[in-house]
């Protein structure tokens, strides 16, 4: 796969993804699948092979369900390389960041990326909430950075946000539009605030969720079968907080607390409780949900 645009002498052909958690795993399949060849990296390489397997395992879920051609899973699969370390995506068009939701840890990617990636290469962020101008700014490309907000999971949900920094080229914004659209997702566009616009709406109510939980107004399986039936939410707010991490919610809340400055988002000290504990939802195994037998089980 090769993408024109209007830079004549730049087309994206090698994607390079950082974090292979549940959000660069998604990333990587959905390019794969779009016909990119994907480096897929991340600091844990168990991480790497967990990420690979849980690939094939949606994959081979579609090919069930006739979705998908066995063919073109085995095209997919075989479009994704694994790569031990950030220099190993010097060559890459588009390197797209979805490591842990951490400014410091942000930074040192992009700083040690820097030093290996082609002049012309394009670099997006994954964050869910962290300035997208100030990433920008560790770099020594902002005008070909910018922010690619897509959604868990990724090879289910539809949109990806767009994110300006203030620096960021219209070559570029451009460009990676028409790459969304190439991966079969919605593009909308989101000025760099805190948190943009899905999580600035969205992460507020599943804070008050865990915070009407703190003070005992419902217990989990109430709050979440009143937000489903009575809101006609599809997930209870406490059931996506799993889903998306405990630890994602927090980073967030903590962006949207300090970058707005309003107490309206201050953290609920419950949320900070199950984050010090470790219970971090889905992938710790415990959330607000214990996760260790065949089916959920409301922890409170
Ligand atoms: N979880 C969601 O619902 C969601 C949705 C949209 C965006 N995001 C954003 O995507 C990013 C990743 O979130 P996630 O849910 O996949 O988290 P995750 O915890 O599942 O995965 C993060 C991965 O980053 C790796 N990592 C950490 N430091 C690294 C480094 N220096 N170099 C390479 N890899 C490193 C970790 O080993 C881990 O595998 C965050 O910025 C998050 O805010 C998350």
């Amino acid at each position: 796969m090769s993408q024109d645009n209007s830079r004549a002498d730049f087309t994206i052909t090698k994607v390079g993804v950082i974090g292979a958690g549940q959000m660069g795993s998604g990333i990587a399949q959905v390019c794969a699948q779009a016909g990119y060849d994907v480096l897929l990296q991340d600091l844990a390489d168990e991480q790497l092979d967990k990420a690979l397997a849980g690939i094939e395992k949606h994959l081979d879920r579609q090919v069930k369900k006739d979705r998908l051609s066995e063919a073109d899973k085995q095209a997919a699969l075989k479009q994704i390389s694994k790569a031990a370390s950030v220099p190993e995506l010097g060559d890459c068009d588009l390197v797209i960041e979805a490591a842990t939701e951490n400014e410091e840890v942000k930074r040192g990617i992009f700083h040690e990326l820097c030093e290996h990636l082609k002049d012309n290469a394009i670099i997006c962020t994954n964050t869910s909430s962290i300035s997208v101008t100030r990433l920008a700014s560790t770099t020594d490309r902002p005008g070909r950075f910018m922010g690619m907000h897509f959604m868990n999971p990724v090879p289910v949900m539809q949109l990806v946000e767009l994110i300006r920094g203030i620096a960021t080229d219209e070559d570029t914004f451009a460009t990676i539009r028409q790459l969304t659209e190439q991966l079969g997702k919605t593009p909308v566009a989101a000025e760099d605030f805190p948190a943009f616009i899905v999580n600035r709406i969205l992460l507020p109510m599943i804070n008050e969720a865990v915070y009407t939980l703190y003070e005992g107004v419902g217990s989990v399986e109430a709050i979440d079968t009143a937000m489903k039936l009575g809101a006609n939410h599809p997930m209870g707010p406490l059931e996506l907080a799993d889903f998306i991490g405990l630890d994602t919610c927090l980073a967030v809340m903590h962006v949207l607390y300090d970058g707005l400055a309003d107490s309206k988002y201050r953290p609920c000290p419950l949320l900070v409780k199950y984050v010090e504990a470790g219970w971090v939802g889905r992938k710790a195994g415990r959330g607000f949900y214990d996760y260790s037998g065949d089916k959920p089980v409301p922890t409170r």
